[in-house]
């Protein structure tokens, strides 16, 4: 497997442009099951989980043509509503395409996501809000075999925020008769990207961003054209990665609004923050102060900067308390911080970081994609070279990501398997 070789120790300076969003363009490439015309996409990123959603809905029958400009997909049948464990096995958000096969097709097999390195993460609140549109859900060897004649509205309290669940909703939703209510709904701006695209597909919904949605469903959607809303997740972690080596960088082609929480504690660690229109610039100056944080769902702290945020604090002066609150084992990275000289404690939920003057590199293992992104991060900051496995978790969601860094001024190479 492909390794990242970084040598650390040096100030990240320059500009990049962020890419488009991972976690807005999987449900919105779901979306081209719902209409039987073309949905055209922009600013869609060139990302491991796109190429296997792009397979995934080949395998169906879509026609998906993809160039560096656009992304064409087209519908005009679905001959195979099937969702294989094989694919889904590799991204659990192929769940997202349960609700629009549902709603276009009356059936779909879609197999069980399985366990993942960061937590059980079952789908019961998909399944829940689908049966009470109606549909009959049957888990068979493995897989949701799903039937419904025709969707109908229903007002959905979910239990928890879910930000797939609410957007597998939201397009099944689009499709029903009658009115649908979801309450407790997540307010992520994926959430609402898709709800744009949705929109300009001719579907009526009020509400995306805000805790209640509410969807008039219609006999059909037709084409459209949408571009894809540019990644706070990748922003924030280019962001987090200036502060944690005391670098100044500028980042083009974000969306300050969406990071509201993010340059909030950038800013309590010291860093001076400016954004104008749509970029970001950020400036530290020495080493950071430490910063405690609480993951929450939309507008709180995002669970997918905690590790992120996790390597700057060990670097920081002082102590940090950082409590992960949505995912139950979301601190793998943290034991192979401690590879590079970390002083983190774990207790349950939370982790104790007190921050060290220096960090040394180390060979480390990158258990998910946000971990890996941690592990650069420390990498970065970490005297001497540091050695990530397993760099296939970052092609998951991080475009160019050693072009990016290298245009920043980062001593960074993928190694090829076998070389090192
Ligand atoms: C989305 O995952 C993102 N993925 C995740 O990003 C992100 O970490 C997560 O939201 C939280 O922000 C995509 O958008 C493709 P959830 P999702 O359903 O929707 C529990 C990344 O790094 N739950 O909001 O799968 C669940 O176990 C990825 O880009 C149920 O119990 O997350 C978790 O504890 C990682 N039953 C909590 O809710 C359900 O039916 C929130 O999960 C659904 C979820």
């Amino acid at each position: 497997m492909d390794k990242l070789r970084i040598t650390g120790g040096r100030p990240l300076e320059g500009e990049i442009r962020i890419s488009g969003a991972k976690n807005a363009a999987l449900p919105i490439l779901c979306a081209a099951l719902l209409t039987a015309k073309p949905l055209t996409l922009t600013n869609v990123p060139a990302l491991r989980d796109v190429s296997t959603m792009a397979k995934l809905l080949g395998e169906m029958g879509l026609s998906v043509k993809r160039s560096p400009e656009r992304t064409v997909l087209h519908a005009p049948s679905i001959e195979d509503p099937t969702a294989s464990y094989d694919l889904v096995k590799t991204m659990r958000a192929s769940v997202l395409v349960l609700g629009p096969l549902l709603a276009r097709c009356g059936r779909a097999k879609v197999s069980l996501p399985g366990g993942c390195a960061i937590g059980a993460r079952p789908v019961d609140q998909h399944v829940t809000g689908l049966e009470a549109m109606g549909a009959t859900i049957a888990i068979e060897h493995g897989y949701m075999h799903a039937t419904a004649e025709r969707l109908r509205g229903a007002r959905i309290v979910m239990d928890l925020v879910t930000v797939t669940g609410t957007e597998n909703l939201m397009m099944a939703a689009a499709l029903a008769e009658g009115e649908t209510l979801i309450e407790n709904a997540a307010r992520e701006p994926e959430v609402v990207d898709l709800a744009r695209c949705l929109t300009a597909m001719g579907a009526k919904i009020q509400g995306a961003g805000s805790p209640v949605i509410r969807i008039t469903g219609v006999r059909t959607l037709g084409g459209a054209e949408h571009r894809v809303v540019p990644d706070r997740i990748e922003t924030g972690t280019y962001l987090a990665a200036a502060a944690a080596t005391g670098g100044k960088v500028r980042l083009t082609g974000a969306v300050p609004d969406a990071l509201d929480a993010t340059l909030d504690k950038l800013r309590e660690a010291g860093a001076t923050v400016a954004t104008t229109g749509d970029s970001i610039e950020l400036q530290m100056s020495g080493r950071p102060t430490a910063v405690s944080l609480r993951t929450a769902p939309y507008p709180g702290f995002a669970t997918d900067m905690q590790a992120q945020f996790m390597a700057l604090a060990t670097v920081a002066h002082g102590t940090a308390v950082i409590t992960e609150t949505i995912f139950e084992n979301r601190f793998m990275h943290a034991l192979e911080m401690q590879r590079l000289g970390a002083d983190i404690r774990l207790e349950g939920n939370t982790a104790i970081v007190n921050g060290v003057a220096r960090l040394q590199g180390a060979r480390v293992m990158a258990t998910d994609l946000r971990a890996s992104a941690g592990l650069v991060i420390a990498g970065l900051v970490a005297e001497g070279e540091t050695v990530v496995d397993r760099v296939y978790q970052l092609d998951r969601g991080y475009e160019a990501l050693e072009n990016k860094l290298s245009a920043l001024g980062a001593r960074v190479e993928r190694v090829r398997s076998g070389l090192l």
